[in-house]
């Protein structure tokens, strides 16, 4: 039988290198659920890597962009991986209530490390580990709001935190 049409969205959130992506696509095929990226998405309405939206078009219309675009995926069925700094958005963290909010916890040395030398996060160019050290401390707080359930991900590779995840809905 078709799932109910009424299902809300399952969202991962969480800071960049906590894994969302790679979670939320395993984690939508365990439930046969459809798997949306909101960077993805936000990439193919620009038709252009969020970096060169930064370069060109500066953080706050990337912010709007993001805004407009999570609150339209919000609406769909499926698992749906949010931008590490979604939560800065009032209307999001808005948005988020009555969804199943999933928070992949990471400290910034794990976080670091994940990210690597990728150059595709326009915030995390230069000192990448005292970045996400910044970016951890402010955001921490705004993830807790909203998510209705948390998981250390240091200690546990994507497969394991989709068992974990699957074990405790
Ligand atoms: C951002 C994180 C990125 C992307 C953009 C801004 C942030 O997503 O949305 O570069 O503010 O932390 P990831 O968390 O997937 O890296």
């Amino acid at each position: 039988a078709a799932a109910a049409p009424t299902t809300p969205a399952i969202v991962v959130i969480g800071a960049p290198g906590s894994g969302k992506s790679t979670v939320g696509a395993l984690l939508a095929d365990r439930l046969s659920l459809p798997f949306l990226d909101v960077d993805t998405v936000i990439e193919e309405r620009a038709g252009k890597p969020i970096a060169e939206i930064f370069a060109d078009d500066g953080e706050p219309v990337f912010r709007e962009l993001e805004a407009a675009v999570t609150l339209e995926l919000l609406d769909r069925q499926g698992v749906l991986s949010l931008g590490g700094g979604a939560v800065t958005s009032v209307r999001i963290r808005e948005a988020l209530a009555g969804h199943r909010v999933i928070w992949l916890r990471v400290t910034a040395g794990t976080a670091a490390r994940r990210v690597g030398l990728n150059t595709a996060r326009p915030l995390l160019l230069g000192n990448v580990h005292g970045t996400l050290v910044k970016l951890l401390a402010e955001r921490q707080p705004l993830y807790a709001a909203v998510a209705t359930e948390a998981l250390d991900t240091d200690e546990l590779d994507p497969a394991a935190v989709v068992d974990q995840l699957i074990k405790e809905p």
